[in-house]
């Protein structure tokens, strides 16, 4: 397919009667970042999700609530699109299993496997969960028939039921696992996969019940219904078929989270072996989210939904988190503080100020065209590769360490001391890089930085040298956040590790930390350079700090123990990466280390006891 210049992923189709999740959202997101990345590269894409409508689940719930099947999933369906809308997830279909158009395929390609052979009428006994809509063998559930997932009884189901020879094709998928190593991704996964096969061997499948209604039904049959994951994965297919999206067949990567591996391993290939369709080119299984370690759940209040999770830091930010803290294909776990700390530490610090130094300096001083030699310190081959391969971390990590060279670049250069316009341009140009790389994850943002520097969003304008135009400073792409009260998305999770609220404003009391969180503190000697009253504040100075490559607005608390004079030139310890906070509507941006007496009546500054530099470093 990649030949062809088409590039079609998919995401699992979701039971609907579930409020979308971090894990529904996972799925959805790494979509949307491969559809954007292979678009940004010129590929014709097809990205394809949607929901799963059918099964006795469906019908015991909407029989509850006193409704009809599909007038109950009709309205769980906005829910999920108004997800995906609101975290700027821009798929090309949205495919329900009850639209017509896939109903008509499952049939005919049930039709199929009927009229070759591969589908006979037995007898199914065995114990089903209606939460997984799956048959258990006994070894697979907890002591006393208990589903591990759902931890309710299974229930012991007999009945006629058309059966899909599934062990006729243990040796074809074999070979065809060996042939195509790269089918099951990460490759990690492949091999309990293959040994599975090779050990309990493939036993025949049930796919049709006569015990529920709300299905497909069988067309050489009507009194049976379709059992639901044959319906379910020929989704992927079913939506292929219409004329405008005949090309992108067989699908490049299906994604999925790994608890579906099998059937997406071992049934899919087997049904699409048995209708004669070509077989998808790979299966992406993703690690599990949890929170709090332990498995997300509705059923026991740990989830973290959509709105969840864009209200912490936006939706860039939880893209941009859920991308970089754990590498796709493993388990992360989630937690609040980590978002926000990156948020701040990486949106914020990094990106966004570098963003708005260059553009502030841009437009004082404009740009003048030079050849870009910092743009050859961007790994774009590994950037290239890490998308290509799912290392979503590692593109983002390479992303980073260039936004890093270009800050520690413009801290060396100084151009708000020098106007040098030509430094300027291969920050700006570097800019534009920058912000085309990290469109598929924080697409807003790119956008936004794009429009600051006028260039366009597409993988070539990478090389292009920027167009001069005139510059306007960028808006704050990411106001920085206070670590949160942690009681906003769950009871349950555990504290933060905050610092110490400090009793003084602007000084920091010291207290017990991590040793993971003091390595985080950066601490630096600067020289007070102005000491100015803050008005209406009257314990407070706002003090002018040199720190060696800037000079920083400090508010202390400190009026009632110094003088003007005696702060006037006086070096003292910087605590540098703080988050800022507004005092008296002045930004203060960091805290001045002091002694305080217990009683609190006694405050004093802590200086170097010899003579060192602005800008040393406290180890
Ligand atoms: N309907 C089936 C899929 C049929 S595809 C032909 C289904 N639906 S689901 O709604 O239960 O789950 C869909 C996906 O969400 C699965 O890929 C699952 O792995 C993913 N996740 C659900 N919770 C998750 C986490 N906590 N973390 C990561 N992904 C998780 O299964």
């Amino acid at each position: 397919m990649k030949e062809k210049g088409t590039f079609y992923v998919t995401t699992p189709i979701y039971y609907p009667n579930d409020i979308p999740h971090i894990g529904h959202a996972y799925t959805t997101l790494a979509a949307d970042v491969l559809a954007r990345w292979n678009k940004l590269n010129g590929k014709q894409v097809f990205f394809l999700t949607g929901t799963d409508e059918h099964g006795k689940k469906m019908e015991e719930t909407a029989k509850k609530v006193g409704k009809k099947p599909k007038e109950f999933v009709d309205e769980l369906i906005p829910q999920f699109k108004s997800a995906w809308e609101k975290l700027n997830i821009k798929y090309d279909k949205f495919i329900r299993t009850t639209d017509k158009s896939h109903e008509n395929v499952v049939q005919e390609m049930l039709q199929k496997c009927f009229d070759n052979g591969d589908i006979y009428l037995g007898e199914y006994a065995g114990l089903y969960c209606v939460g997984c809509e799956a048959y258990y063998t006994e070894k697979d559930l907890l002591e006393g028939n208990i589903c591990p997932i759902h931890k309710k009884s299974v229930e012991k189901i007999k009945e006629a039921s058309y059966f899909f020879k599934l062990s006729k094709y243990q040796d074809k998928l074999l070979k065809f696992y060996k042939e195509n190593p790269n089918f099951i991704l990460p490759k990690e996964r492949a091999n309990f996969i293959i040994n599975r096969v090779k050990e309990e061997g493939l036993k025949d499948l049930s796919i049709s019940r006569t015990t529920f209604n709300w299905g497909i039904p069988l067309p050489f049959d009507k009194k049976h219904v379709c059992y639901v994951w044959f319906d379910a994965l020929f989704n992927y297919y079913s939506a292929t078929t219409e004329k405008s999206q005949e090309n992108f067949w067989p699908a490049n990567v299906h994604l999925i989270g790994k608890d579906i591996i099998w059937f997406h391993t071992v049934y899919w290939p087997a049904f699409l072996m048995s209708t004669g369709i070509e077989l998808p080119k790979s299966v992406f299984a993703h690690g599990w989210w949890t929170f709090d370690k332990e498995k997300i759940s509705k059923s026991v209040g740990k989830v973290i939904n959509v709105d969840q999770l864009i209200s912490i830091a936006g939706v860039d930010s939880a893209r941009y988190f859920l991308f970089r803290n754990t590498a796709f294909g493993q388990d992360g776990d989630f937690s609040e503080t980590s978002l926000i700390e990156r948020h701040n530490n990486e949106l914020a610090n990094k990106l966004g100020n570098l963003v708005s130094r260059v553009s502030a300096l841009a437009e004082k001083y404009e740009l003048t065209k030079t050849e870009n030699k910092l743009l050859k310190k961007l790994s774009l081959g590994e950037i290239q590769d890490n998308f290509n391969n799912y290392e979503f971390d590692k593109a983002l990590n390479n992303i980073f360490t260039f936004i890093d060279i270009c800050n520690e670049y413009v801290q060396s250069t100084k151009p708000w001391e020098t106007g040098d316009k030509k430094i300027l341009y291969e920050l700006a140009d570097s800019l534009k890089a920058i912000a085309i790389l990290l469109s598929p994850i924080i697409p807003e943002t790119s956008e936004k930085i794009s429009k600051v520097f006028n260039f366009e969003i597409t993988y070539d304008e990478i090389d292009k040298p920027l167009k001069i135009s005139k510059i306007v400073k960028a808006p704050i792409l990411f106001n920085k956040i206070e670590l949160p009260d942690l009681e906003k998305v769950s009871p349950q999770k555990e504290p933060a590790q905050k610092i110490n609220k400090p009793s003084i404003p602007g000084i920091m009391t010291m207290s017990e930390v991590q040793y993971s969180d003091w390595e985080k503190i950066q601490l630096v000697v600067g020289q007070i350079e102005k000491v100015e009253d803050l008005e209406g504040a009257d314990k407070l100075y706002k003090l002018q700090v040199n720190i060696g490559d800037e000079v920083r607005t400090v508010c202390a608390g400190i009026k009632k123990h110094y003088s003007k004079e005696d702060l006037q030139w006086r070096k003292v310890i910087l605590f540098k990466n703080l988050t800022p906070r507004k005092l008296k509507g002045v930004e203060s941006k960091g805290m001045l280390l002091a002694a305080i007496s217990k009683d609190e009546s006694k405050v004093v500054l802590i200086s170097p006891s010899a003579d060192i530099e602005v800008g040393s470093i406290i180890r």
